[in-house]
C-alpha cells in the first residue's frame, strides 16, 4: 500500500484503531525498549555500575506498563471484532512471549538477589548465563511476532491489504542494527570477565560484583 493508497481507504474502525496502537506499543516495548536495555548492559557494564540501575529501569519499569497496554489494546481488538481469540500462530504466541517476558523479569530478580554461585561457569553463576541467553532468544521471537503482525495479521483482520515495503525495511534494518550492536559489544567479554575475577578475588567476593 503506498502513502496515497493509505489516504484514500476509509478512516479506521474503533478495532482497527485499537490494533494500530498494539501494534507500536509492542513494537516499542519489545523491539526498542528491550534491546536497548540489553544492549547498555553489554557496554556499560564494565564502565559504570550504574549500568545495572539503567538495564532494571528500562526493562522493567518503562517496559512492563507499555506492554501490557499493548496487550490490553491486541486482546480488546479482539473483542471489538467479536472473536475469535487465540485462533492463530500470533494470537497463541503472543500470549506466550508475553508470559515469557514476565519469567524473564523474574529470572533478572533472581540473579541480581541470589549471588550463590550455583553450578559456576568460568566463575560465574548458571542462571546469570541463562538470564543473558533467554533475554536474547527472546527479544529475537519478538522481533519474529512482529513481523507476523504487520505482515500477516494485519491483513488478515481488516482486510485493508499488506502495509507498504517500508514497515518491511525498517524491520529488517534494525534487526541488523540490534544484532550487529550486540555483537560488536561482544569485545568488552575479556575485559568484564577479568574484572569479574578480580572483584571475586577480593575479600569481598561475589557480592562486589556490580549486578
Ligand atoms: C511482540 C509483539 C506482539 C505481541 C506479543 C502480540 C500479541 C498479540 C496478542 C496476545 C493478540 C490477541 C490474542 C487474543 O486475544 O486472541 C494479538 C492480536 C493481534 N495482533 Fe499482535 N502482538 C505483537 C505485535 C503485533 C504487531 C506489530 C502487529 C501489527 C499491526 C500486530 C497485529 C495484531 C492483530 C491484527 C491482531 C488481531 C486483532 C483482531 O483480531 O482484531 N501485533 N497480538
Ligand atoms: C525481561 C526483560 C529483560 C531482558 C530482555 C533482559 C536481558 C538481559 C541481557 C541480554 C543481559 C546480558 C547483557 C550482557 O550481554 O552482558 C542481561 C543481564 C542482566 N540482567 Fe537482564 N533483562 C531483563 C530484565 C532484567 C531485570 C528486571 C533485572 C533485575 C531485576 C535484570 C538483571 C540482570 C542482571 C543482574 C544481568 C547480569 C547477568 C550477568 O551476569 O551476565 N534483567 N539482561
Amino acid at each position: 500500500m503506498d502513502s496515497v493508497e493509505l489516504f484514500s481507504q476509509p478512516p479506521l474502525l474503533p478495532y482497527e484503531k485499537h490494533i494500530v496502537a498494539h501494534g507500536i506499543l509492542m513494537t516499542i516495548g519489545f523491539l526498542f525498549l528491550l534491546p536497548l536495555g540489553a544492549i547498555i548492559a553489554r557496554y556499560l557494564r564494565t564502565f559504570s555500575p550504574f549500568w545495572f540501575r539503567l538495564h532494571w529501569i528500562i526493562q522493567w519499569v518503562l517496559a512492563l506498563p507499555i506492554i501490557v497496554a499493548g496487550l490490553a489494546c491486541g486482546i480488546s481488538a479482539v473483542n471489538l471484532m467479536g472473536g475469535p481469540s487465540l485462533n492463530d500462530t500470533h494470537k497463541k504466541w503472543g500470549v506466550a512471549i508475553f508470559v515469557l517476558y514476565i519469567f524473564q523479569l523474574l529470572v533478572g530478580a533472581l540473579v541480581h538477589f541470589v549471588k550463590a554461585r550455583f553450578l559456576p561457569i568460568l566463575g560465574r553463576p548458571i542462571h546469570n548465563y541463562f538470564h543473558a541467553v533467554f533475554g536474547i532468544f527472546l527479544i529475537g521471537i519478538a522481533f519474529y511476532q512482529v513481523r507476523t503482525g504487520f505482515r500477516v495479521e494485519w491483513p488478515l483482520y481488516t482486510g485493508r491489504g499488506p502495509l507498504n515495503n517500508a514497515a518491511n525495511i525498517v524491520w529488517i534494518v534494525w534487526l541488523v542494527l540490534v544484532c550487529t550492536a550486540y555483537l560488536a559489544g561482544m569485545l568488552f567479554l575479556p575485559r568484564q570477565y577479568r574484572q569479574e575475577r578480580e572483584a571475586r578475588d577480593t575479600k569481598y567476593g561475589a557480592d562486589k560484583a556490580s549486578y
